[in-house]
């Protein structure tokens, strides 16, 4: 069922969505060459303890799912897409990071993923690629947010999301996509990050949606489970970005409920 939230309720989200953009941010500063998955766990713990939230993922467990999620950020390197369970590896030069955190404020949820480069990679050109995947990987968020708009359709926002990844070559995580969000991190509907324009739902002001490519850089749509049970890898073994934003849409267009503080430099 789709439930569409008031005015109100937005606003609760627009505290949460701050909220989940703050730990991020953080995450994202305190991420340097040596510094261990764990710590910026609790980077983002902290950030979200101290807003006098709730961490969004820790203990989550969907239906499928071995164990309850161990952590309160996802934290992805390299070929590791989503999902990627915080432990003691820690930051090498050149890493390409996806964390992906979700905050619950009053009863209401934010959920946002940042993709970012630590460091030096020794081999340039690994930079260069990795640089690329992530612009795409926003390039793709940001047209599926443009097509998020009253009156629109769920296959405008999965084909925009899907025709750029696809026509820079990369692969996108078969039937991964978004979702809708409020009260739950994952409501109705889902949405997928391909689609074709002019079908699905209409898209209505109340409508709340996590919106979230995952690009491959081999081209490959395909994935392995780690044996925690969580943490995705591409089957290719190539590198992976994971960008993500909680989207509302209202009458006058989409409105990003988790924009990271320009402090950081990011977007
Ligand atoms: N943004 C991720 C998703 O929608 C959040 C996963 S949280 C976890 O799949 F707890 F399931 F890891
Ligand atoms: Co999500």
């Amino acid at each position: 069922m789709i439930e569409l939230k008031t005015t109100d309720e937005i606003e609760l989200m627009r505290h949460a969505g701050e909220i989940t953009a703050a730990a991020l941010s953080a995450v994202r500063s305190a991420a340097h060459v040596g510094v261990r998955l764990d710590e910026l766990d609790a980077v983002a713990a902290g950030v979200i303890a101290d807003a006098g939230a709730e961490a969004l993922f820790l203990g989550y467990r969907p239906r499928t799912a071995p164990s309850p999620y161990p952590g309160v950020a996802c934290i992805s390197v390299n070929d590791a897409v989503v999902h990627g369970i915080p432990g003691r590896y820690s930051l090498e030069p050149g890493d390409l990071v996806s964390v992906d955190c979700g905050a619950r404020y009053r009863g209401w949820s934010g959920d946002a993923a940042v993709s970012f480069i630590v460091g030096e990679h020794p081999d340039p050109r690994v930079t260069r690629s990795d640089q690329a995947l992530i612009a795409t990987t926003q390039a793709a968020l940001d047209a599926g947010i443009a097509a998020a708009r009253p009156g629109a359709r769920l296959g405008d926002v999965a084909h925009a999301i899907g025709e750029v990844g696809r026509a820079a070559g990369y692969g996108l995580m078969e039937g991964h996509g978004g979702h809708g969000i409020g009260r739950e991190m994952h409501e109705d509907p889902h949405v997928p990050n391909e689609g074709r324009p002019g079908r699905g739902l209409r898209l209505r002001p109340g409508l709340v949606l996590a919106l979230e490519p995952m690009l491959i850089t081999g081209g490959t749509d395909a994935y392995d489970e780690d044996p925690d049970g969580w943490t995705l890898r591409t089957a290719d073994g190539t590198r992976a970005a994971h960008i993500e934003h909680t989207v509302a849409v209202t009458e006058h267009g989409p409105e990003v409920l988790t924009r990271l503080p320009a402090a950081q430099g990011a977007r």
